[in-house]
């Protein structure tokens, strides 16, 4: 038995992070055991644990998922700690040492905000000399640079984060980070810190709204250098007026368009710095994780491009910065523009529209490997021009992400639908830098709200999200705290005042995904203030009059079923006014599932109540009293079915089936009914259909994407055209994070693995794979919360599946046995059976294995008797059909339902001709069949 992964408010030896009383987690492993009986937390100031200040002794109060011991802490602080468990087998394991360190937490700066003359063009360097006169034991740099800063002691980078100290909104709260720095510090050293312009005064903001100097116009510095000696004495070297300052080689930089370096320059002389007038009282111990490089990708190919350019081929769409080796004559001009996309054969960039892009270096004549420092990139391709001899070893992709540790993994037996989860996957990397971004590379990369609700489970059911997505709901409630409780649509707002129904719901929506997942209740605790604002926020505006409906709201966003005549318009069919009361209620009820949860009784009475009336109005409005939705739209169908809005489905089944056939079973949804597309049709028996919208490798569809080439996911499902032109240039991303949601459905319905409201964390999960012949099998290995589950499922043949189950200590998994048959239930000895309920096998920790018949023959027969969509569906089929019938093209998206005799028998009847065409077309796709 082992006990791993010891967090302390989910982060892995914690330095200088906002914790207010530390909340303790943890997983048990290696053991054979069903659960954990007892535990025992002890807390420390030093690593042998002798000065404890914390003891739980042996208790069945300690939660893995989340224990918060009450304790105080004192600032600048390492604390020590083990967590030990018992399990009822009598085992017993105590985890290493841990610990976590505090920041300055409320202690009072000593150092001074400092300040330069020049407010732009040549970055400022500032600069101190610190010699050590006695020997040193540890040392700390507590920084924050604005807009953006590096550090360097000894010209040698401190610590390995790149964009600090990162987004938020910098006039509520300015985060500083801590760096451990005892071991760089020699007797006589040089504290460099560079800074640049960043999300704080370089130019940023949405479209139009787009400007420089959002949060202030001057470079400034704070920092304290805190040394503790091995005489006990303590003393601390704090920006003040002593610090000097020079003008270096960065000219210019920008999140969007930028950097630019003249190495030409000789640096200016050092100057006095100036004091601030800023006061430290916005200084906050940190909350956001690290964003640091993470992979390091060389390039597949070097281009010439029919236009005459030299550019690279990175093979992957991602975000991020890049290194390069340089050695040319001083004074060459070296400039890097970077694409997601070529056209034609050449560089493209004009759907990055406003943003540049580039990274323009002037050479000193020395041989050199260069790295940007204050921008970053989203690309896959990157035009280089002013490097003579350019080879492709010569240039690395560096992708720059936030710390998000891989937790989930799903493999499949069909390679496009593994390449769209890489796909997915990539673009949730590209999208986490700081805060979750619509984008990675055109003058937006903005935390949109609504994308990042819609994309928050299939996120964490990759990785752990926890740190991440308190951050940014700490950014969300702050912005809140401004403006009477409403959600903007981006966070941080750059005082953009848009708010709008499904986006601003991630107020709510994101804690509940992170409770789900985590299991930790404090996540609902923290965040509890801003779900009720939220929802307060709406019943005010709301009124007795529908306010609330009557504002700006974005609806069923980039849905195709748009009945207007603007080509390629954003908004979908669906009423937005039934999405806007509906997203209402999603989020009342959260809030109000979240007061039981915290055991705040009034305010669950209240949120239940208000659920009701929103509820009741949704029914009288949009109803029939006979059970037929008044929206035919597949969203608003979607919707129904998925949020329980009428007891009796059966009229909504069927219209749903009627909407998918009226377009060939094509989707039509946008942002809102995407999001619940597949795992929707699934929980409703449209199990075949929505295997079937997943593979389809035909416009709309992700594996369409996966054809033309994608690494990412797109933001318009048509964002590429078969040809390989891009559709248009205005809002067109290759790499937008909204239609990854997706993800979730392979992870809940492909690999089958969902986390259940009762016991959340994974501590109960329901397992239920849906077998599908084009998958051919899954595997996922997914490290949740409570522990690492494994489920395997192989389809033997078409009639036989052998499925493999894990459930780690402490869990239970409800498992539906797919396609199997009602005996499979009776006489079987399997370890599987020991308790079934329902059809479910109810399973305790443990490794389960089953092989079966299972009730249906899988094997996809191509013929003149199948659907004409399902022949499509297949590329070799389809290109038979056509030969066939080349008119079959032309064929209204609802007839494609019906199979080629069908239609012969209903339109062309008795044709000895056409029937023994098709009689050949049957032989044709017959070798398809084997
Ligand atoms: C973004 C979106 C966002 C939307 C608002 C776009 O420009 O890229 O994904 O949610 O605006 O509707």
């Amino acid at each position: 038995m082992k006990i791993i992964n010891c967090q302390v408010n989910h982060l892995k030896n914690p330095l200088g992070y906002q914790i207010t009383k530390p909340d303790f987690s943890y997983v048990i492993t290696d053991s054979k055991a069903e659960k954990q009986t007892a535990a025992r937390i002890v807390i420390a100031t030093d690593q042998e644990l002798n000065n404890l200040i914390f003891d739980s002794g042996w208790t069945n109060e300690i939660d893995s998922l989340g224990y918060i011991a009450d304790v105080s802490l004192e600032p600048r602080t390492r604390y020590y700690w083990t967590i030990s468990a018992k399990t009822n087998l009598n085992e017993e394991a105590t985890s290493s040492v841990n610990w976590f360190e505090t920041g300055k937490r409320r202690e009072p700066w000593e150092a001074q905000w400092i300040t330069c003359k020049q407010k732009t063009g040549r970055h400022p360097v500032f600069k101190k000399q610190i010699t050590l006169t006695k020997p040193l034991v540890s040392a700390r740099l507590y920084i924050c640079g604005l807009g953006l800063y590096e550090a360097y002691l000894n010209q040698e980078r401190i610590g390995n984060e790149f964009l600090t100290p990162y987004v938020n909104d910098y006039n509520s709260w300015l985060q500083y980070q801590t760096y451990d720095v005892t071991n760089q510090l020699k007797k006589d050293n040089e504290l460099e810190v560079i800074l640049g312009n960043g999300w704080y005064k370089g130019r940023f903001g949405y479209e139009r709204n787009s400007k420089e100097n959002n949060y202030g116009d001057a470079w400034e510095l704070i920092a304290e250098v805190r040394l503790t000696y091995a005489d006990g004495s303590t003393s601390v070297i704090g920006t003040d007026s002593s610090w000097k300052v020079h003008y270096g080689p960065i000219t210019a930089s920008s999140i969007y368009d930028g950097q630019q370096v003249d190495m030409t320059l000789a640096d200016t002389p050092e100057e006095q710095v100036l004091l601030s007038k800023r006061t430290t009282e916005k200084l906050t111990d940190r909350y956001s994780t690290p964003i640091t490089i993470h992979e390091e990708l060389k390039p597949i190919a070097l281009i010439h491009t029919p236009a005459d350019e030299t550019v690279l081929d990175i093979g992957q769409n991602q975000a991020g910065i890049f290194r390069l080796h340089v050695k040319e004559p001083k004074g060459t001009k070296i400039r890097l523009q970077f694409g997601e996309i070529l056209q034609q054969g050449n560089f493209y960039n004009k759907n990055l529209r406003t943003a540049k892009q580039e990274f323009v270096y002037i050479s000193d004549g020395q041989e050199k490997i260069i790295q940007p420092a204050f921008t970053y990139f989203g690309y896959r391709y990157v035009k280089i021009e002013g490097i003579s001899n350019l080879k492709k070893e010569d240039f690395t992709a560096c992708s720059l992400y936030s710390r998000l540790p891989k937790i989930g993994e799903v493999k499949t037996g069909n390679e496009k639908i593994n390449k769209l989860i890489d796909n997915i996957e990539w673009g949730l990397k590209s999208n986490f830098i700081d805060m979750p971004t619509d984008c990675s590379q055109r003058d937006e990369r903005m935390g949109w709200t609504g994308d990042a609700q819609i994309f928050s489970a299939t996120a964490s059911f990759y990785r752990d999200t926890y740190a991440f997505y308190q951050k940014y709901l700490h950014d969300i409630f702050l912005e809140q705290k401004q403006a009477g409780g409403r959600v903007p649509a981006m966070a941080p707002s750059f005082g953009d005042k848009t708010t709008s129904s499904v986006w601003g719901d991630a107020a709510c929506i994101i804690p509940w995904n992170v409770y789900l997942f985590s299991g930790d209740k404090k996540i609902l605790a923290d965040q509890f203030p801003s779900m009720k604002a939220w929802v307060d926020y709406i019943e005010k505006i709301d009124g007795d009059n529908l306010g609330w409906n009557k504002g700006f709201h974005f609806g069923d966003w980039l849905a195709l079923d748009s009945k207007s005549d603007v080509k390629n318009y954003v908004v979908g069919a669906t009423d937005v006014d039934f999405i806007v009361r509906v997203y209402y209620l999603i989020s009342t009820k959260l809030t109000a599932k979240a007061a039981r949860i915290l055991g705040k009784k009034d305010e669950a009475v209240h949120y239940e109540k208000l659920a009701k009336k929103i509820l009741k109005y949704i029914r009288d409005e949009y109803y029939s009293p006979n059970g037929r939705c008044t929206i035919n739209t597949q969203t608003a169908l979607l919707m129904t079915l998925a949020f329980n809005l009428i007891e009796d489905k059966t009229k909504i089944i069927t219209a749903l089936a009627k909407a998918f056939e009226e377009t060939g079973h094509q989707f039509t949804t946008g942002f809102v009914g995407t999001a619940i597309l597949c795992n929707t049709l699934a929980d409703n028996g449209f199990e075949k259909l929505a295997c079937d919208l997943l593979l389809n490798e035909e416009y709309p569809g992700w594996l369409y994407e996966v054809n033309l080439g994608a690494t990412t996911v797109w933001e318009r499902w048509n964002s590429v055209l078969p040809n390989g032109d891009i559709s248009s240039d205005g809002m067109n991303s290759l790499n937008h994070e909204a239609y990854g949601s997706i993800g979730e459905f392979i992870f809940k319905h492909v690999a089958g693995i969902s986390p259940l409201e009762e016991a959340p964390g994974f501590r109960k999960v329901q397992i239920k794979p849906l077998l599908n012949w084009k998958i051919r099998q899954a595997e996922a290995k997914y490290n949740t919360a409570a522990g690492s589950y494994q489920i395997k499922w192989i389809l033997t043949d078409s009639t036989h599946v052998t499925l493999s189950v894990h459930v780690p200590l402490g869990c239970e998994a409800l498992l539906t046995l797919p396609l199997a048959p009602q005996d499979i239930f009776t006489n079987n000895s399997n370890e599987m059976f020991n308790q079934v309920k329902d059809n479910k096998c109810i399973l305790k920790p443990g490794t389960y294995k089953i092989s079966y018949k299972i009730t249906e023959d899988l094997h996809q027969i191509f013929s003149t008797y199948t659907p004409i969509r399902e022949l499509f569906y297949n590329k070799k089929a389809k290109k038979l059909l056509i030969k066939s019938s080349p008119n079959i093209l032309e064929l209204p998206l609802k007839l494609r339902e019906k199979s080629v005799r069908e239609l012969s028998q209903a339109y062309i009847k008795d044709n000895p001709e056409y029937e023994k065409q098709l009689d050949q077309l049957d032989l044709a796709l017959k070798p398809l069949n084997e």
